[in-house]
């Protein structure tokens, strides 16, 4: 069965370059990874006190459940200020409680990111890294992802059109699905 990922974007803007990388990336899975996109933007702000019996808010809860019946995670996010965007590690508290039912442990997981800066996320991304090994999934080291966006790169349904991006895309793509697979319970 084609694994599913659960594809956390780390923006909320509508015309985001992050959501439309990673739909690009999507297109590119077919048949090989199924994307599930999942919602943060209603996540409320991390409050322990939220926590009623052991149930989050309505958001967290679907959002948790999202996260149980996924085989992996991909973060597509921009970069904040040399960091990783506030929704995002909101989303990452969220995830990692209940203590002891954290959504997080030993998912298969990959990071990547776009900006209109030529160092295309990566000061953001060596957090996000260590984050990811903290709340305990297993990150994809190589290859590395950061994109310097270009607007010409990608057609409005989410082609890429660009034939050197498309196979940097399309490499990143075959290396998570390797990775996936190679974490798979058997
Ligand atoms: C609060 C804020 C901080 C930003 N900090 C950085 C930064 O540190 N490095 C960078 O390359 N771009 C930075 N940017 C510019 C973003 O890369 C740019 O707005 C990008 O389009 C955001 O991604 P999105 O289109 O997916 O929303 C920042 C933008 C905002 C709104």
């Amino acid at each position: 069965m084609t694994p599913t990922v659960a594809v956390l974007v780390g923006s909320l803007r509508a015309g985001s370059i992050n959501r439309t990388l990673a739909h690009a990336l999507g297109k590119l899975a077919e048949g090989t990874l199924a994307f599930d996109f999942v919602e943060i933007g209603d996540l409320p702000h991390y409050n322990d006190d939220l926590w009623q019996d052991g149930k989050g808010p309505a958001p967290v809860e679907r959002f948790k459940a999202q996260l149980a019946r996924a085989d992996a995670v991909l973060l597509v996010t921009p970069e904040y200020n040399r960091a990783v965007p506030g929704v995002l590690c909101n989303a990452f508290d969220w995830g990692s409680r209940p203590y002891g039912r954290s959504s997080w442990d030993n998912k298969p997981a990959a990071c990547c990111g776009a900006s209109p800066g030529a160092i295309g996320t990566a000061a953001a991304q060596v957090h996000l890294k260590a984050q990811m090994v903290t709340l305990g999934m297993v990150p994809m080291g190589k290859p590395e992802f950061y994109l310097a966006f270009k607007a010409d790169q990608f057609a409005a349904d989410g082609r890429v059109t660009d034939d050197s991006t498309r196979g940097f895309l399309q490499g990143f793509v075959n290396a998570f699905a390797a990775h996936v697979e190679r974490l798979r319970p058997h």
